[in-house]
């Protein structure tokens, strides 16, 4: 029997052949757009939205190449959050994926346009998808809405309004998290389904799903930055304190997140067991981003 580690290597590998499939077709002038577009996508990344969307696939009857173009899309748009995410003017990080941050190598001005230019290029796709058919364009208006002003943009915009801001608690970190890091999430796990057409009743808990995912995804993120390697992450530790933050360590500190990570797997875990199908890869997963070093 594979592992989950085997399961999910076989997701990626077929992820970064969607993608260099994609960047075979395409080519941009001047040579820097070409550069910095390409550098930050193929540096590195644990692919877990692309890996995520194929797993679902799988489980709802259908395969891989059915949401191809939309694994890339969103693909896309996340390395565009993070190239962004580097900036000096949001969280100033020199390093992302084990690499010099895209601005640190281009230049920030270059860094911000690779940034646009991955979030244009995912829209091509969307659309490009869409005239496959209705539930193809119901796929892709969700991307669109979890990544834009009422998911993804929200919730990094609030991070950055509450940074420093000593009387902001759970209400504002649980709005910032839900959208910044859960919608994201949350495109990854719905899309087959819009994709099959399948019931409302099925989008709904596979949302629900990626959503606690995405809680505890960012709350380990947060610990990660206090007790996190370099080496691993790929990224610098130990921002989120000195930048202000507000993370989940500054709200309950690391052995209350630590329960707080457990019990939302538990919650992954108990939405799973109400879809009919095999969820096991998924459950797997909250249990990996539970434990995470990386
Ligand atoms: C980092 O996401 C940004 C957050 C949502 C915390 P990942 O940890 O998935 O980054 P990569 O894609 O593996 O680099
Ligand atoms: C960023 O959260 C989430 C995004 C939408 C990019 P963080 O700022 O905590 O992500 P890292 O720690 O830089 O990867
Ligand atoms: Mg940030
Ligand atoms: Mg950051
Ligand atoms: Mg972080």
């Amino acid at each position: 029997m594979e592992t989950y580690e085997q399961i999910f290597e076989k997701y990626k590998a077929a992820f970064e052949t969607a993608l260099a499939d994609y960047l075979s077709k395409v080519s941009f002038k001047p040579d820097v757009l070409n550069e910095s577009f390409r550098y930050s996508l193929q540096i590195g990344g644990k692919r877990l939205r692309p890996v995520l969307m194929f797993a679902c696939a799988r489980m709802l009857g259908g395969k891989e190449q059915d949401v191809a173009p939309f694994a890339v899309a969103l693909e896309l748009i996340h390395t565009y959050s993070l190239v962004h995410d580097d900036l000096p003017g949001m969280d100033n990080d020199d390093f992302r994926r084990g690499q010099p941050s895209n601005h640190k190598k281009f230049g920030e001005g270059q860094a911000i346009l690779a940034g646009d230019a991955l979030l244009n290029e995912a829209y091509a796709l969307c659309f490009q998808e869409s005239r496959r058919g209705r539930t193809y364009l119901n796929a892709a208006e969700q991307i669109c809405l979890n990544a834009g002003a009422r998911g993804m943009i929200a919730g990094q915009a609030a991070d950055l309004y509450y940074q420093g801001n000593a009387s902001a608690g759970k209400t504002e970190t649980d709005y910032i998290v839900r959208n910044k890091t859960g919608k994201m999430i949350v495109s990854a796990v719905t899309v087959p389904a819009y994709v099959y057409g399948m019931d409302e009743n099925i989008v709904s808990l596979l949302a629900e799903y990626g959503k606690n995912l995405g809680y505890l995804f960012q709350i380990t993120d947060d610990m990660l930055d206090v007790n996190g390697d370099f080496e691993k992450l790929g990224k610098s530790v130990g921002k989120d304190e000195r930048e202000n933050k507000l993370s989940y360590v500054r709200l309950y500190g690391m052995e209350e997140c630590r329960s707080l990570a457990g019990y939302y797997c538990g919650l992954c875990e108990k939405v799973l067991d109400q879809l009919p199908f095999e969820t096991g890869f998924l459950a797997d997963t909250a249990r990996f981003v539970l434990n995470r070093e990386y």
